[in-house]
């Protein structure tokens, strides 16, 4: 079916809304005048008449600094020393201004066995396992507390590494929540503790408000030690049972290394390797 597709302005409620009409399918957005959001929004639009073709993109992944990532060459048989070892180099490279390199995914699910996904920043790792930050009366929080069960995804696009890590969370004790809460800045204090994390709100103007409120409250106060660290808002560490460090390769025959703890009860084939620390490790095919 040919698409075709009518631009015009209506008004619902007093507001001013921007409307694609196509035989296919209808999209409506809120028309901000010459705003750059009213722009980007006909932007976008303009590509719907002209799908993308993002079956054909595709990018040549190659490690600059090993093109493989061969068993031999292993920066460590334990995984966490591997971890390390990857994320220094990545942290170490002083061209990648648009990688936040402690960004990383963070997958929970809830009672129901239904996954979510969303990004976190990773705080610290150490030989226990990998710590973040967050409301634990969030929507993550809350599927962690149903099944702790968790998994992360690290990705740097410039170096064409992946690493997933499962396992299980435990929270952090909470004099760690407090000596991390007092470093960050007061702005993201005050937005912590207004923020219902994951909660439905009536307006970006509450959310201001509330915060508004609050950082006139605390303004005679010394910003250092100011806005207590609310109660719901604390730390996890995911500890690993597995990870597996995956380097791009452009025929598609990417190199996939797996640990997993030497006890987890999956029999060992004759390719699986005895690593150090009680772990694992095997090649994946890609
Ligand atoms: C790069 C990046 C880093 C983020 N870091 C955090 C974080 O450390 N803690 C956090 O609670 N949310 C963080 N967020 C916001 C989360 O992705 C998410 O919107 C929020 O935690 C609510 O998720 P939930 O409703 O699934 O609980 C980050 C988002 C991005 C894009």
């Amino acid at each position: 079916m040919n698409r075709v597709s009518r631009l015009f302005i209506s008004r619902v409620a007093g507001r001013r809304f921007l409307s694609l009409r196509s035989n296919v399918k209808q999209r409506q957005f809120l028309f901000a005048g010459r705003t750059p959001v009213a722009q980007s929004k006909v932007a976008f639009m303009a590509s719907e008449s002209t799908p993308l073709e993002i079956h054909s993109w595709r990018r040549a992944y190659m490690n600059a600094e090993r093109p493989y990532l061969l068993e031999a060459e292993m920066p460590s048989k334990d995984p966490f020393l591997f971890f390390d070892a990857w994320f220094r180099n990545v942290a170490s490279k002083t061209d990648l201004s648009f990688e936040e390199v402690n960004a990383v995914a963070l997958a929970t699910s809830d009672k129901n066995g239904q996954p979510s996904c969303r990004m976190v920043l990773l705080k610290a790792y150490d030989k226990v396992g990998f710590s973040f930050y967050t409301n634990y009366c969030s929507k993550k929080g809350l599927d962690m507390e149903a099944n702790p069960k968790a998994a992360m995804l690290f990705f740097w696009p410039s170096v064409h590494w992946q690493v997933r890590i499962e396992g299980v969370v435990e929270k952090l004790p909470l004099a760690a929540a407090d000596e991390y809460w007092f470093k960050r800045p007061i702005d993201s204090r005050i937005g912590s503790s207004v923020s219902e994390q994951s909660a439905v709100v009536p307006s970006r103007d509450y959310l201001n408000a509330r915060a508004n409120e609050l950082r006139q409250s605390v303004q005679e106060h010394d910003p250092k030690t100011a806005v207590p660290r609310p109660a719901h808002w604390g730390g996890y560490v995911l500890i690993p049972r597995e990870f597996e460090f995956w380097q791009g390769q452009s025929d598609r025959l990417h190199d996939r290394i797996r640990f997993r703890r030497s006890d987890d009860g999956q029999p060992n084939t004759e390719h699986t390797h005895t690593g150090d620390n009680g772990w694992v490790y095997e090649r994946l095919a890609p």
